[in-house]
């Protein structure tokens, strides 16, 4: 064995024993498993030998779709948290719940009026919460569940939908709320009322629809189709983009495809 050869053994026995050293036991449906102490939870069970067909999307604490329930040594707390977000520790019991079967009402939207009174007609169960402030420990997004659920109470859409509106739908509050609320699809009701049938309608959104429908970007679209590959790939690096550093009022130099709304 040469010395060269030698030394690399040497260097992949120290990282073995190195990376043993900081193998963690954690519990996977009651399943001791050891695993690398600086992963997530989802990255933990998939080296555990797990593979993911449910409860993971983004893996960027966005979707929602990996909440999860854990427990540790000695502690009666029931804790949850996102395993695409939370580390593991040594000896926690985990278990996921990928889907949270919490009821969702369904309505006509066209008939929905702007008011508490349908959204309190629909979720008769906000009267239920007795304030124990449970759904705002259990949110991964730091939203201040309880208060969002009061200011609906207090008929206030506006503050509701303000509040929540980060909610990445993970359904861990309603997985800890007494008073059996499914506070995710409550605030979702509140902000599409909010945004859909309260505020004023965006002019320049109008704007660009009937642009759209009235042809206005055909031409380029079918210029862009019959582009070979690379002419695509350097039109678009080289496209005119805004600079971090432009002013308020930044326009690109063509202005063929400008929508501008007067003020
Ligand atoms: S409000 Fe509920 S569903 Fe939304 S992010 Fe927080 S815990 Fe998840
Ligand atoms: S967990 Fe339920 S009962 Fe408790 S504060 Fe939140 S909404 Fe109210
Ligand atoms: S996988 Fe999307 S939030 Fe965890």
């Amino acid at each position: 064995m040469s010395s060269t050869e030698s030394k690399t053994e040497t260097n992949t026995e120290e990282l073995a024993a190195e990376i043993k050293e900081k193998l963690i036991p954690i519990y996977i449906m009651g399943r001791k498993h050891m695993v690398p102490d600086t992963l997530t939870i989802m990255k933990a069970m998939e080296y555990a030998g797990f593979k993911f067909i449910r409860g993971c999307g983004c893996r960027d604490g966005k979707c929602g779709a990996c909440s999860t329930v854990y427990r540790k040594p000695g502690d009666y707390h029931i804790r949850v948290g996102l395993a695409c977000q939370t580390a593991v520790e040594p000896n926690m019991y985990l278990t996921q719940i990928p889907f949270y079967p919490a009821n969702r009402a369904t309505y006509n939207w066209e008939e929905l009026k702007p008011s508490p009174d349908e959204i309190f007609k629909l979720y008769p169960e906000v009267f239920r919460c007795v304030a124990c402030n449970a759904c705002t420990k259990a949110c991964p997004m730091d939203i201040q569940v309880m208060d969002a659920i009061s200011s609906l109470k207090q008929g206030d859409i506006a503050k509701a939908a303000t509040l929540s509106f980060e909610c990445i739908q993970c359904g861990l509050c309603a997985s800890r709320c007494m008073a059996e609320i499914p506070q995710y699809h409550v605030f979702q009701l509140a902000r599409r009322i909010y945004a859909g049938k309260m505020l004023p309608k965006a002019e320049h959104l109008e704007a660009a629809v009937k642009a759209v429908k009235e042809g206005k970007f055909d031409s380029i679209l079918a210029e862009m189709k019959g582009m070979k590959e690379e002419d695509f790939i350097k039109a678009y690096t080289e496209r005119e983009i805004e600079s971090e550093l432009s002013e308020e009022y930044w326009r690109p130099g063509d202005k063929r495809f400008l929508i501008e709304v007067e003020d």
